[in-house]
């Protein structure tokens, strides 16, 4: 994702230099994610015992949650090389085709925003990844010939924000898939724990559970956090993150106590207070408050969604009680799209 000029989103910033020794290097560095993590661990030690590469694998979910970071690790694991690409860097059949001819065995590919590949490129991927061959036309005209390439066994990893734009073809080529989930309190804080360690960073535990709390479940936006705490401390407090300086810091950064920060307010007050608490589309509430709708639902609806405070429904989306309660406005429905509201008939 590009940068959208949030402190919290969970995108990656055009100016971030992520800090490489802060990315997980092994599974065993990941924490959270279960799931993934005990699955992958399976996928792993079996292509390890088979002397096979892994299948093809696709990770899902919001940005900042760890989908480069895994494909990177799969690669550690395996011990093989791993070739970035995206899906907006495949203008051309061309281009993959290149990219193709030049993987060597075992190799991963890893096409990040994988949703965005054109329809052409897509036609490559599906016999290169189901046969590990590549089609490719040779000439112009009359001339053409169909020829056909052996490639060597390799995986792709395939990351997107937006499973659903994804092909159902492409999807099916995937040998497992992946959602990556928002991280819980305790994992939020052990990786901010040990980015403060490597930064060397002095923090008190209070001051790591409040920056923790208000990161969206999001590693990316808790070490951004962490950073910008950190230049806070320095400034103003000898360098020492107490829970105090870490609240003051974050509240002058107008990021409130559950990591909402002044647009995901406006994208609530406008539903509430133009729309009557929706429901309302999400291109009205992108024109309503100047944001451009994928990045509505890309970064600020997954954890809006998750804390509960909109609902996502066939007529659009619809601000919660509890979203009512968070800014502070009464909740005055007595229609019917209180989701908490037994239906009347
Ligand atoms: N499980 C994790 N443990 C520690 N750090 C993590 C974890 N997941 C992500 N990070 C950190 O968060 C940042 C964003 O991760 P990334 O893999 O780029 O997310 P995505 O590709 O999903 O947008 C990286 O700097 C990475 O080091
Ligand atoms: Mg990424």
């Amino acid at each position: 994702m590009s940068d959208d000029g949030r402190l919290v989103s969970g995108g990656q910033r055009q100016n971030e230099r992520e800090n490489i020794a802060l990315r997980p290097q092994f599974l065993q560095d990941i924490v959270g994610q279960d799931k993934v993590r005990e699955n992958l661990r399976i996928i792993i030690d079996a292509a390890h015992a088979r002397k096979e590469p892994v299948d093809h694998l696709l990770f899902y979910g919001p940005p900042g949650l760890g989908k480069t970071s895994l494909a990177h690790v799969v690669a550690n694991e395996m011990k093989v090389n791993i070739r970035i690409t995206s899906g907006p860097a495949i203008e051309r059949a061309g281009d993959l085709a290149a990219l193709l001819t030049h993987l060597k065995q075992f190799d991963i590919l890893f096409i990040d925003e994988i949703h965005r590949l054109g329809r052409a490129v897509e036609e490559i991927l599906y016999p290169a990844m189901e046969d590990f061959v590549l089609d490719i036309v040779i000439g112009k005209g009359p001339a053409a010939k169909n020829v056909r390439l052996n490639l060597p066994r390799f995986t792709v990893i395939g990351a997107t924000t937006r499973l659903s734009l994804l092909a159902a073809p492409l999807r099916d080529r995937f040998g497992a898939r992946f959602r990556m989930e928002f991280y819980d309190q305790p994992s939020m804080e052990f990786i901010i724990n040990r980015a403060a360690n490597m930064l060397k960073v002095e923090i008190k535990p209070e001051g790591v559970s409040e920056i923790a709390r208000r990161s969206r479940g999001t590693p990316r936006v808790a070490l951004r956090l962490l950073r910008r705490v950190r230049d806070y401390a320095e400034t103003r407090a000898e360098g020492i993150i107490t829970g105090k300086v870490a609240g003051e810091a974050l509240s002058l950064m107008d990021i409130d106590h559950l990591g909402l920060d002044d647009t995901d307010r406006r994208i609530l007050a406008t539903i509430i207070q133009k729309f009557n608490g929706g429901p309302v589309g999400l291109d009205t509430v992108a024109a309503a408050t100047s944001e451009d709708p994928a990045t509505i639902m890309d970064v600020y609806e997954p954890y809006l969604l998750q804390l509960g405070f909109l609902d996502r429904t066939p007529r659009g989306r619809t601000a919660t009680r509890h979203a009512y309660e968070h800014m502070g406005i009464p909740y005055d429905r007595t229609t019917d799209n209180d989701p908490q509201q037994p239906p009347l008939f």
